[in-house]
């Protein structure tokens, strides 16, 4: 689409620092413009009503390995994951390499893990009732999402202390990092892969959906052993961090209105798909997706040079009041949440683990509401800040009782 009238620059808004929270900050952008230079220079589309456009082939591709060559990486175990992956790729190379695994994780199929993700999650959260402070961070949310993958890949037990390990070490190589998290990225990665390649090389279990994935696309003959397991290595690294960081995100909000959460714990079943597109809306853990512009680009009357790096900023578009009424106000029983939930991308790219993750994130937290209706943050509330790809947090201690 060719620029009309549209001329106005873009405005910089380096001022984060001069905001209470990441929320804050977005919301004085979105009242300046639809979209501003965030304080690294790169270009933030702010609005719900330009997430579309964002993702129309026709004017914008997904990043590939740029991200990694602008952090100086151009080689090495955290590139090879970048390059092989679905997420990183444009097109047909895009279509090949999703195609098997879409059909793998419908919503449907992912139904059927249910009562196992309830299953797990009732051992934990029962473990820790009544045991003082506990680690929510690690020994709840962090602990599913690998467990589950793991699961679903057919990592045995006792491995799954290790590979848990490596999966939030290699974690971090997707978003940006600083050099000095390389070594242990990298290091991650390349154990990580090594255990997929000894995984595949093993003896296949009839059970595991890994063994059919593999075998489907050996015979298509679409993807090279090389992407088959690179596709394996993304569904690692994509569930883990994502999913532990909504389910911290989530209980910090919910015990912080106490109100909302009292009225949970009456009805958890009832309401644990009502509270899972609350929680994510309000403070999620993906800020923002990545995209380059295909050709000069206009967002009402911006105008976003061609080949340039944007980001879509999902989180600003969920606090819209063009999309959500009092969207600063938590309410676990608002009814104007769209469809598709942006919190899991659009587009060609949108999230392809959103069944799971949502059957994750919804037995968690009933779960929680069920066995422990009377936990408590134990020590300071956590941080939760980042305001693009995968948010951090820096420490979450609960006591469940
Ligand atoms: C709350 C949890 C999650 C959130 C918020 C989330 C969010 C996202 C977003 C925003 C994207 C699109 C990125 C882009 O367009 O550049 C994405 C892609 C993806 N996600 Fe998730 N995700 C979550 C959980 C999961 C889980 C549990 C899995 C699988 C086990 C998963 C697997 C993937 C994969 C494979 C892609 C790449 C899809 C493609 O490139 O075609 N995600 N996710």
């Amino acid at each position: 689409m060719k620029p009309t009238n549209a001329s106005r620059e873009i405005p910089v808004r380096a001022d984060l620092d001069a905001f209470a929270d990441d929320h804050a900050y977005l919301r004085s952008c979105r009242e300046q413009a639809p979209v501003v230079r965030a304080p690294s220079g790169v270009p933030i589309v702010l609005h719900f009503r330009n997430i579309e456009k964002m993702v129309d082939p026709r004017t914008t591709r997904q990043l590939e390995t740029e991200g990694l060559a602008f952090q100086g990486v151009t080689s090495g175990p955290l590139y090879d994951v970048v390059q092989r992956s679905m997420l990183f790729s444009n097109g047909q190379v895009h279509r090949n390499r999703r195609g098997g695994l879409s059909r793998t994780f419908a919503f449907k199929l992912m139904e059927g893990y249910r009562e196992d993700v309830r299953a797990l999650a009732d051992r934990l959260v029962a473990g820790h009732v009544g045991h003082g402070p506990m680690d929510f961070l690690e020994d709840i949310a962090g602990e599913i999402p690998a467990r589950i993958i793991a699961k679903l890949l057919g990592v045995p037990e006792d491995d799954i202390p290790q590979f848990r390990k490596w999966v939030y070490a290699a974690v971090r190589g997707i978003g940006f990092h600083g050099p000095e998290e390389r070594p242990e990225i990298e290091k991650g990665a390349r154990a990580l892969q090594a255990y997929v390649d000894a995984l595949l090389d093993g003896p296949a279990s009839e059970r595991s959906f890994i063994t059919r994935y593999v075998q489907d696309n050996r015979e298509e003959g679409s993807l090279t052993e090389e992407e088959i397991r690179g596709q394996i290595i993304t569904l690692i690294i994509a569930g883990s961090d994502t999913t532990r960081l909504a389910l911290c995100s989530a209980m910090h909000h919910l015990l912080r209105h106490e109100d909302q959460w009292r009225t949970f714990c009456e009805a958890p079943e009832e309401l644990k798909k009502p509270v899972v597109q609350e929680t994510m809306r309000y403070d999620p853990s993906v800020a923002s997706f990545p995209r380059v512009t295909l050709e000069e680009l206009e967002i009402d009357g911006y105008v976003i040079d061609a080949g340039s790096f944007v980001g879509v900023s999902t989180m600003s578009a969920m606090r819209d009041p063009e999309a959500y009424a009092d969207p600063d106000h938590f309410d676990i029983h608002r009814t104007d949440h769209p469809k598709w939930h942006p919190v899991f991308g659009a587009g060609a790219h949108r999230c392809l683990g959103e069944a799971l993750a949502r059957v994750e994130l919804e037995e968690v937290l009933a779960s929680l509401a069920t066995l422990a209706p009377n936990s408590a943050p134990a020590g300071q509330p956590p941080k939760i800040s980042g305001l693009a790809a995968v948010r951090s947090i820096d420490q979450m201690a609960l006591e469940l009782r």
